[in-house]
């Protein structure tokens, strides 16, 4: 019999699905908020069991979903009898009436019958169709729920998830909504905005310290910025941008979340004194977006001598690119020294978060 991820799988733990690449961050999140053990980590996914689970797993800020786990394997066969095993599980495996009650300490009943989703993802080969995985985690689920849950195609309130990729699988009650992965700051969406689980990732390597100051030289729509208000709302932050519209979407979406100063300028000539700035976390633009791949070298490295030059001495700067060559080329001429770099797959291309150490303390 394929071994299962937990052995028995209790409701008490749970699994998050973050950006592919992001999983040691979320991880580290998970740990330190939530003084969970973690018990898996694999592509996009972490499992991990915290004392108990209450609500606030939903205030992670490195992950998409969180969801409480009703049972996982990592043993799956691809072969049809992989069917026969999600159905079984399904059925045995939970604790449903402990599974229903923690659902409820964390989403509140809805009024009126509640209805349900059933969700199936399949990446990978198999010799079987996702319509029938589908199949065979409905069939296991026949009997479980309360009677009154009616099963619904969409805004449902409560979802249950079948996640199948490669030879493993999890299966869980969505704990979290839409507004742990679109956040209810972000009103206001530019192209090349980022997801905000990358811009808080990108906030907790940077290692603020508790009075320092941020600043996104080019801020879009200000996601950054508002992870960093999110955790700590009288923090010091400061955005500009050279586009009219992004910064007023910046101000759109900050508004709820603290105090910031945004000004229109050229981040190649920032109009803020010398080495005043703890640290710098900022997504410039990529080749594709500029249109032109090569004026991206001249750009980084008038963006980063800029960079540096208001940067305290032991300021730091956590850049997201995805030609990281032109960026080590810019980041060599200041004599930064790197002290990380994370790959993560954004706008359908390889995209790194690499962080510099501008003084010698790295
Ligand atoms: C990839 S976007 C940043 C997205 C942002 N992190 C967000 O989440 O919305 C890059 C931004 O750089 C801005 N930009 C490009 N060249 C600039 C320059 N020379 N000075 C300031 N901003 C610039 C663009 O207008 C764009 O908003």
């Amino acid at each position: 019999m394929p071994r299962r991820l937990a052995e028995p799988p209790r409701p008490a733990a749970c699994y998050a699905l973050t950006v592919p690449g992001l999983e040691q961050i979320a991880a580290q999140e998970i740990q330190e908020s939530l003084s969970a053990e973690i018990k898996r980590i694999g592509p996009g996914l972490i499992v991990f069991r915290p004392p108990q689970v209450s609500r606030d797993v939903l205030a992670l800020r490195t992950v998409e979903d969180v969801f409480l786990l009703l049972w996982g394997t990592d043993r799956l066969t691809y072969r049809a009898e992989d069917l026969d095993l999600i159905q079984r599980w399904t059925a045995k495996e939970p604790n449903w009436p402990e599974a229903l009650r923690t659902l409820r300490q964390i989403r509140p009943r809805p009024k009126g019958r509640p209805t349900v989703h059933l969700v199936t993802q399949m990446r990978g080969e198999h010799g079987y169709r996702r319509a029938d995985a589908a199949k065979a985690f409905a069939k296991g689920l026949a009997g479980k729920l309360p009677e009154s849950w009616w099963l619904v195609d969409e805004n449902a309130d409560y979802e249950i998830w079948l996640t199948i990729a490669g030879k493993s699988a999890v299966c869980g009650l969505r704990l979290s909504d839409r507004t742990m992965r679109h956040r209810e700051y972000k009103q206001e969406h530019l192209p090349a905005s980022l997801r905000p689980v990358v811009a808080a990732a990108m906030v907790r390597l940077a290692r603020i310290p508790y009075h320092g100051s941020l600043l996104d030289p080019m801020c879009g729509a200000g996601t950054i910025l508002a992870e960093r208000l999110s955790v700590q709302r009288r923090a010091l932050v400061l955005g500009g941008d050279i586009d009219h519209t992004a910064l007023l979407a910046a101000k759109a979406n900050l508004k709820s979340v603290g105090p910031a100063f945004l000004a229109r300028w050229d981040a190649r000539r920032l109009p803020i004194r010398d080495a005043c700035i703890d640290r710098i976390a900022c997504n410039p633009p990529f080749g594709i977006q500029l249109g032109d791949p090569f004026e991206i070298a001249d750009l980084y490295r008038a963006v980063v001598r800029e960079m540096d030059r208001v940067l305290v001495a032991e300021g730091k700067a956590v850049l997201l690119v995805s030609d990281v060559s032109a960026l080590e080329q810019a980041a060599r001429l200041v004599h930064w020294k790197p002290m990380a770099r994370v790959r993560v797959r954004l706008l359908g291309q390889p995209s790194y978060i690499t962080v510099w150490s501008k003084g010698t303390s790295a």
